[in-house]
């Protein structure tokens, strides 16, 4: 029975919150545990430093982020759980990956346009304020899924884009360099709520309205006392649609309990009274997880030895891998033969080749051009473009002699070098 394997990143900036858990961690942990899953997680401390220039936040976020997700039950030794930093192969992947990205492409990332977008709006340079890191997000981003042969990768809508491009990067290398790279999925689950925040918007950071996943139940308790409500009185009856209180509840209750709640709120229940209910049933499902936690996050070192050791199965697969990858691009031994035939698909990919075009004078024309598109030769124009493509094959089949009138010059092109593409088509075809 073949495994597919599922790789995601948690960037370490911020504390995690109950949007984080029922919109991530839940769900990544859940799933974990199914059969024919190989689970990779880790933390993405290269793309905090992105957002974060604070190097204390950057150490207590990976901390609190690593004690969160195995507070919540993932297991180390089902899941490959390591930290993005202690992987030098990531970045090393990086660059080799850079180097097969076209600029424009990141020009068209979502996070980057918006970031243009904003300076704009504010009358500023575009680029203002924009790093060489955020530009290159996506294809550090495009490393760490490549890098482990990921199959799917379980990222919210936002990220689509990005694995997108980790998709067209692999595609890219394998067409210059042969076979290497597994082309990757986004895997979105429709199922998994986005929660609400306590001022009934999205819980977010940036909003500055979560919940922390472990507050105490003391502070559980205030923040919840806060979530906004209407200002219904006791005995009247509320609307479930758009209460963020509702949709909080609902994430952590079984549909039996959430229809309750429904009824209850049609009775009239008194805000006080639903905040009451919503805070015992959250802390139901906190309350164990906590303990663990707040055990974890005194014992760093712990930590530490687990993410280490997450790392040590993950350089067992990055370390070769890479190797291979070096070998590919021609990063290799000089003591190794360097005839080593190139793989089909570089030949291919380096080769000159003809295009065919209709001009604004209706006629139909072709050119050659080299691999890196320089022009070679100019067709003069045909009536139709059964006889340009006719001009073409008799071309390669006769040779250069066998055009004449037909050819327009092309300034310091030699003929030698004309012919010289034609027998390179003529091999690569044979
Ligand atoms: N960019 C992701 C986010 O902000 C985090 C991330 C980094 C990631 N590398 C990844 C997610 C690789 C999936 C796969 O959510």
């Amino acid at each position: 029975m073949s495994t597919t394997r599922f790789l995601t990143g948690i960037t370490t900036t911020g504390t995690p919150h109950l949007g984080n858990f029922v919109g991530s961690i839940r769900p990544s942990v859940a799933a974990s545990l199914s059969p024919n899953v190989q689970s990779f997680y880790f933390l993405a401390d290269y793309h905090a430093l992105i957002k974060c220039e604070d190097p204390v936040r950057i150490q207590r976020s990976t901390l609190e982020i690593a004690a969160s997700w195995l507070a919540a039950g993932l297991n180390p030794d089902h899941v490959t759980f390591y930290r993005q930093s202690d992987i030098p192969e990531i970045p090393e992947l990086n660059w080799l990956l850079s180097c097969v990205t076209g600029k424009g492409v990141l020009n068209r990332a979502h996070a980057y346009k918006a970031s243009q977008d904003k300076n704009l709006a504010a009358g500023r340079e575009a680029d203002d304020g924009v790093t060489a890191g955020l530009f290159m997000y996506p294809v550090l981003m495009g490393a760490d899924i490549l890098m482990f042969k990921a199959h799917k990768v379980p990222v919210g809508r936002d990220q689509i884009q990005h694995i997108e491009m980790a998709r067209d990067m692999a595609a890219s290398f394998n067409h210059l360099y042969g076979e290497h790279f597994v082309l990757p999925e986004a895997a979105i689950d429709d199922h998994v709520a986005t929660l609400p925040g306590l001022d009934g918007r999205k819980m977010s950071k940036s909003y500055d309205n979560t919940i922390p996943l472990f507050s105490s139940r003391d502070q559980l308790k205030k923040l919840i006392g806060g979530i906004l409500t209407d200002s219904r009185a006791p005995g009247e009856p509320k609307e479930v649609d758009g209460s963020a209180l509702f949709q909080i509840y609902q994430a952590f209750a079984t549909p039996e309990e959430t229809e309750a709640l429904r009824k209850a709120y049609a009775d009239g229940i008194a805000w006080g009274d639903a905040k009451s209910t919503l805070l015992e049933r959250v802390d139901q499902v906190i309350a164990p997880m906590r303990a663990q936690y707040e055990e974890l996050i005194h014992n760093p070192a712990r930590i530490e030895a687990t993410l280490l050791a997450g790392a040590e199965r993950a350089r067992a697969l990055a370390t070769p891998f890479i190797r291979e990858l070096r070998s590919a691009v021609g990063l290799r031994s000089l003591a190794q033969a360097t005839t080593a035939a190139k793989p089909a698909k570089a030949a291919k990919a380096a080769l000159p080749s003809f295009k065919q075009y209709r001009e604004a004078d209706g006629k139909f024309y072709f050119k050659l051009v080299d691999a890196d598109g320089r022009l070679l030769l100019q067709s003069t124009g045909f009536d139709a473009p059964k006889e340009a493509g006719q001009a073409i094959a008799r071309l390669q089949r006769e040779g250069l002699g066998a055009l004449a009138g037909h050819i327009a010059p092309v300034e310091g092109v030699a003929d030698a070098q004309v012919s010289a593409a034609l027998a390179a088509l003529a091999e690569a075809a044979a």
